[in-house]
C-alpha cells in the first residue's frame, strides 16, 4: 500500500486536509499532489462538506515548495507535465464551489506559496514564512506563482519577491495583502475554523457565485466580468435562500438558508 501523505478530518461540514510529508517539509512530490486532487474530488462531491481548511502537519512547515529531490534530474518534458498536473489540481481547489482557507501553520514557499494562493483566504501563524524562492533554484515559479502572486500583490512586489527569492514573515505578507489574517500558533486553526463556520451559515449558493464571480472576472474585462456578474446576480434570484435571506431580514429575524 502507498504511503499517505494527506489526512482528511470532517467535522460539522468543515474538512481539514492536512499535507502530511513532514521529513521534506510536506514538500509537494508527485504522490502528495495526486493524493491532494483526489481528495478534493470527494470534497466537491460530499455534500455534507460545505467548507475546507488546508494545513500543514507540525509547526514548521505549510508546504515548502515542490519537491526538489524529485525535480532535480527531471527532463524538460517530465518538468512541464508535473506543472500540468499540479496547475489542474490548484485550479480544482480555486473552482471548489465551497469556500476553501489556507491555515499556513510555517514555510509557505515555491508550491507551498502558490498551494496557499489557490486557496480563497490565507490565515497565517505568526510564525509563517512567505516566498518563491524558485530563482534561487534556476528556474521560476511552476505552479501558479508568476500569475496569482501578481494578481494579489501586484506586479511590483510579485516581481520583487519573484526575483529575489527572498523569504517575508508573515506580518509582511499581510501588510502586502498576499495574507488575510495573522494569528498566534495555537489559534491558527481555531480562527481558519471560525472564518469557514461564519461563511458556511450563509447560503452555499450565493457562496459558490460570489467565488466564481470573482474568480472568473479576473480573468475577464471590466465590462465582460460587470455582465458576468449580472448574471450570477440574476442566478440568486432564482434560489429560495434569496427569499429566506431577504425575508428574513424585513422580519428582523436570522435567516436559516437551505441551499436551494
Ligand atoms: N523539496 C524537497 N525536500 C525539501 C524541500 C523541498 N522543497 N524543502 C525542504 N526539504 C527537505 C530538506 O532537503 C531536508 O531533508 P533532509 O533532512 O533529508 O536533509 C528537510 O526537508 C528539512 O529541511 P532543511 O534541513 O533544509 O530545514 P531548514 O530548517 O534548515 O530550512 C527551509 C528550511 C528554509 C524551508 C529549507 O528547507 C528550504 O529552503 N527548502 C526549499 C525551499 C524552496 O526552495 N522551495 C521551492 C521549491 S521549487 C518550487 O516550488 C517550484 C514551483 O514553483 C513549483
Amino acid at each position: 500500500m502507498s504511503e499517505s501523505f494527506v489526512d482528511l478530518k470532517v467535522e460539522e461540514g468543515i474538512a481539514t486536509v492536512t499535507i502530511n510529508r513532514p521529513k521534506s517539509l510536506n514538500a509537494l512530490s508527485v504522490e502528495v499532489l495526486e493524493q491532494l486532487g483526489r481528495v478534493i474530488k470527494d470534497l466537491e462531491k460530499d455534500d455534507k462538506v460545505r467548507a475546507v481548511i488546508i494545513t500543514g502537519s507540525g509547526s514548521k512547515a505549510f508546504v515548502a515548495g515542490a519537491d526538489i529531490a524529485a525535480m532535480v534530474s527531471m527532463t524538460a518534458q517530465e518538468a512541464r507535465d508535473y506543472s500540468i498536473f499540479a496547475h489542474k489540481i490548484f485550479e480544482s481547489i480555486e473552482q471548489l464551489p465551497k469556500p476553501v482557507i489556507a491555515a499556513v501553520n510555517g514555510y509557505a514557499l515555491g508550491g507551498g506559496n502558490e498551494l496557499a494562493m489557490a486557496c480563497d483566504i490565507r490565515v497565517a501563524s505568526s510564525t509563517a514564512n512567505f516566498g518563491q524562492p524558485e530563482i534561487t533554484l534556476g528556474i521560476i515559479p511552476g505552479f501558479g506563482g508568476t500569475q496569482r502572486l501578481s494578481r494579489l500583490v501586484g506586479k511590483g512586489k510579485a516581481l520583487e519577491l519573484i526575483l529575489t527569492g527572498k523569504m517575508i514573515d508573515a506580518k509582511t505578507a499581510e501588510s502586502i495583502g498576499l495574507v488575510n489574517v495573522v494569528v498566534p500558533p495555537e489559534t491558527l486553526l481555531e480562527t481558519a475554523k471560525a472564518i469557514a463556520e461564519k461563511i458556511i451559515a450563509f447560503s452555499p449558493l450565493a457562496t459558490a457565485f460570489a467565488k466564481e464571480a470573482v474568480n472568473r472576472g479576473l480573468e475577464m474585462t471590466l465590462d465582460q466580468g460587470c455582465k458576468y456578474e449580472i448574471e450570477l446576480w440574476t442566478d440568486c434570484f432564482t434560489t429560495e435562500d434569496q427569499d429566506i435571506g431577504m425575508t428574513a431580514f424585513l422580519n428582523k429575524q436570522k435567516p436559516t438558508f437551505k441551499g436551494v
